[in-house]
């Protein structure tokens, strides 16, 4: 049997059928100017120095990756490199788009890779089905008769390596590294180097990703972290602080120094109302500007509350932001601000306590120290709480509290609403 050079192999086309072989001298023609490296025929120490290239290239998108940069810009990487070491005129990443029966150019390298960015192309068009489904890096021999003259700029190459690109559970990516019409062919022996390199990289890409989703949670952990301590050591201390100063103001004969420690009265709740508002930004980050109920909420209180003696003490449990349907929610808005600005004008409280829970009903309750309900009252504001919790299919109810004081409930149901 005639020894047979790797480059003159029969290579194999999505066709199906055999390219003849091509002599060495047709194939060191014009072949690694790009870079010079991906001589196909080359012997085996050029084969091993190749080898490393391709490994110091996935080495490099690793690093790129732990210094923290974005996908895209690892994408971009890979293209270059595979452009260079394969000895293209032009390598593109095709990913899936939403849609999952398009895939668009996200990543190009050579002057019409480039171009190319944000091109679709059908995941549907031969070349490129074959090579997902069956999950098989393919040589093109003619790239562009593969995938028609539509394929916009695809179709001017001729020769092409295409492997798939993707996690390894659900490939929805290729890599193209091609050559123009005419150039020469690419060896077969490219191929596995080209593969490993697109898993490799891929792979990167997804862990990548799932770092920093991890690091956004931890994220997220720390700040509820802080925020608790905050509202739970912090916050209590300053208002017991603000509540002794209170206290002995009215003790205090010189009426300078009375008024001195009542402006101090008022820095503390000042200072509480902004560490709140520091919790509410660290439970929603900052990077979240679309106002959430939580925020509205803690708008609703500060708002409420300015200017007066009392600084409510606030607790919000629940998946507030996600359990509560808009409507539930404007509901729950206004009812917090009438509970609050009764308990606030007509108490006469101390202290004001405002709970909202999310969990199967909405609960809204705002209990003050107060003069308690008188008996007979006309009702406004209490009516419309009424009305407002019924129309949500809830109730409301304000009631005396054993020791004092008023406790009004506003109970909306979240389950089937
Ligand atoms: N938390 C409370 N503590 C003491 N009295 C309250 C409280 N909430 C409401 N009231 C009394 O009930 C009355 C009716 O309240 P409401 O229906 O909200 O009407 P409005 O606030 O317009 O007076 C108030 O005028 C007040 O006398
Ligand atoms: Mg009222």
């Amino acid at each position: 049997m005639p020894h047979t050079a790797p480059h003159q192999e029969p290579r194999r086309s999505a066709t199906g059928g055999s390219l003849p072989g091509l002599g060495a001298a047709e194939f060191t023609a014009g072949l690694g100017t790009a870079a010079g490296v991906a001589v196909e025929d080359a012997g085996p120490f050029e084969r091993a120095h190749l080898r490393e290239r391709w490994q110091q290239a996935s080495g490099e998108v690793n690093s790129l990756l732990l210094g923290g940069a974005s996908g895209a810009e690892a994408l971009t990487l890979i293209a270059r490199r595979t452009r260079e070491l394969s000895g293209s005129d032009c390598a593109v990443i095709l990913l899936a788009d939403d849609a999952a029966d398009t895939l668009v150019v996200r990543a190009g390298d050579g002057p019409r890779g480039q171009q190319m960015i944000g091109h679709p192309v059908p995941a549907s068009a031969p070349a490129v089905a074959a090579v997902i489904t069956d999950r098989t890096p393919t040589v093109f021999a003619d790239f562009a008769h593969m995938v028609g003259d539509d394929l916009a700029r695809l179709g001017e190459f001729g020769p092409a390596h295409a492997v798939p690109f993707g996690p390894p559970a659900g490939v929805s990516g290729l890599l193209l590294a091609l050559r123009d019409k005419g150039g020469s062919q690419f060896g077969q022996e490219q191929l596995p180097l080209l593969a490993s390199f697109a898993d490799q990289a891929a792979l990167a890409i997804e862990l990548a990703d799932k770092q920093r989703q991890q690091r956004m949670l931890d994220v997220l952990a720390d700040r509820d972290r802080i925020a608790g301590d905050l509202h739970d050591h912090v916050i209590q201390r300053l208002f017991a602080a603000g509540m002794s100063l209170q206290s002995v103001v009215r003790r205090i004969a010189d009426p300078d120094a009375r008024a001195r420690v009542s402006r101090v009265v008022g820095q503390l709740d000042e200072t509480v109302r902004e560490i709140r508002m520091s919790i509410f930004d660290l439970h929603t980050g900052k990077e979240d500007n679309r106002a959430s109920l939580r925020r509205r909420m803690l708008d609703i209180v500060a708002e409420v509350s300015a200017d007066t003696d009392v600084s409510p003490a606030v607790r919000i449990s629940g998946e507030v932001d996600t359990l509560v349907p808009d409507l539930v929610g404007e509901h729950a808005l206004a009812a917090l601000r009438e509970a609050l600005s009764n308990a606030v004008r007509h108490a006469r409280a101390t202290d004001v306590t405002v709970t909202v829970e999310a969990g199967t009903d909405l609960v809204v309750g705002v209990t003050d120290d107060g003069l308690g309900m008188p008996a007979d009252v006309a009702r406004s504001g209490l009516l419309n709480l009424e009305r407002r919790a019924a129309t949500c299919g809830g109730s409301s109810s304000a009631a005396a509290r054993p020791d004092g004081g008023t406790r009004l409930v506003w109970r909306v149901p979240l389950t089937g609403a």
